[in-house]
């Protein structure tokens, strides 16, 4: 039976980079989000964001980056994430908790064999039949067709889209009850990316797996996601349920939205956003969005960045004036 309810929560999880002789560099200050079991949730917004670092910290993989989760708190199962030993870690990463990271494009060990690398994502792990049927079952479940052959190969003789496969049968050889999908069709074309979106869903649909979509693409996001997460300068600004995107309350949002490439109109100009996200280590008081924004007003500059306003599991926004937009 299908589980209900929330598996993972984060609230205002604050993600820092010590430093033994200088202050600890803030990277990602005010994340929040929650992601129910089964649920499909896309996580957007600009280069340097905070998106893969907020990964991180539900993967358990900050510290090699040489960084930490410094405030807030990685909800999983009502276990804090933040707080728990690398050893618990070993029992989760890569096991309850699947992760095909950035760069997955060239992840697969480019030395090993398709079937050596399925057979090291299933050891240790239950099930029915040998490695080499349960490898099998794994590339038939990424819809992997000639799959006899494929398990004979190496990577570089695989294109693009069905290595991304590969890697998302390896996160999926432990049977997750959450796979981080960072940035899955990034550098594949349009056509492979619909077919990768459409295996994600079919994942979450047969398998019930819940799936954080990291993309650069809110249309996209959108349209397949339950809930869509949107991140500028280390926070989260907005979250909205299937949707809800056409209607953003947040002008970064806003801004996202009208800058698509889909709905610029031919020979029109491009709409880009106005300026730069602030640099890590540089954010100003008050709303990091505040030097960027057209809707911004004296009090904006002021104390701390705004907090999401509206109610936990409903569309919230992290703007003093949202209810002018
Ligand atoms: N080891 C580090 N030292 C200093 N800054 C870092 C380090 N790792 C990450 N950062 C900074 O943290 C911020 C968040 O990085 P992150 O990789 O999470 O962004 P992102 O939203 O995933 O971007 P992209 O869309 O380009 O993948 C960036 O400004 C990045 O420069
Ligand atoms: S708080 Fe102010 S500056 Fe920030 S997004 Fe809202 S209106 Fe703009
Ligand atoms: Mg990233």
């Amino acid at each position: 039976m299908k589980q209900a309810g929330t598996l993972l929560d984060l609230v205002d999880v604050e993600i820092g980079i010590p430093h033994p002789r200088r202050d600890t560099l803030v990277i990602v200050r005010k994340a929040n989000f929650s992601v129910n079991y089964g649920e499909m949730v896309g996580i957007v917004g600009e280069s340097g964001s905070g998106k893969t670092m907020v990964c991180r910290a539900i993967i358990g993989t900050l510290k090699r980056r040489g960084a930490e989760v410094i405030g807030g708190q990685v909800n999983f199962e009502g276990q804090d994430l933040s707080k728990i030993s690398e050893s618990t870690w070993k029992s989760l990463r890569g096991k309850v908790i699947g992760y095909v990271p950035q760069s997955a494009l060239a992840g697969p060990n480019p030395v090993l064999t398709i079937e050596k690398q399925l057979a090291e994502a299933l050891e240790n792990t239950d099930g029915k039949g040998s490695i080499k049927e349960r490898s099998k079952e794994l590339l038939d479940l990424v819809k992997i067709r000639r799959i006899d052959t494929v398990l004979r190969q190496y990577p570089y003789q695989l294109s693009g889209g069905m290595r991304q496969r590969v890697m998302i049968a390896c996160a999926l050889a432990t049977s997750p009850k959450l796979l981080i999908a960072d940035e899955p069709t990034t550098g594949l074309d349009v056509t492979v990316q619909s077919q990768i979106m459409e295996l994600l869903k079919e994942i979450r649909k047969e398998l019930g797996t819940a799936i954080i979509l990291i993309s650069h693409d809110l249309a996209l996001v959108d349209d397949v996601c339950d809930k869509v997460v949107v991140m500028h300068a280390g926070a989260t600004v907005e979250v909205g349920g299937t949707g809800s995107m056409a209607k953003p309350k947040h002008p970064y949002t806003i801004a996202l939205n009208s800058s698509r490439i889909d709905i610029a109109k031919p020979g029109g100009e491009l709409i880009t956003i106005a300026g730069n996200p602030p640099s890590v280590g540089e954010w100003m008081a008050g709303c990091r969005f505040a030097l960027r924004c057209s809707y911004k007003e004296a009090d904006c500059a002021v104390g701390e960045h705004p907090p999401l306003f509206g109610e936990r599991g409903g569309h919230q926004t992290a703007c003093l004036h949202a209810d002018k937009i």
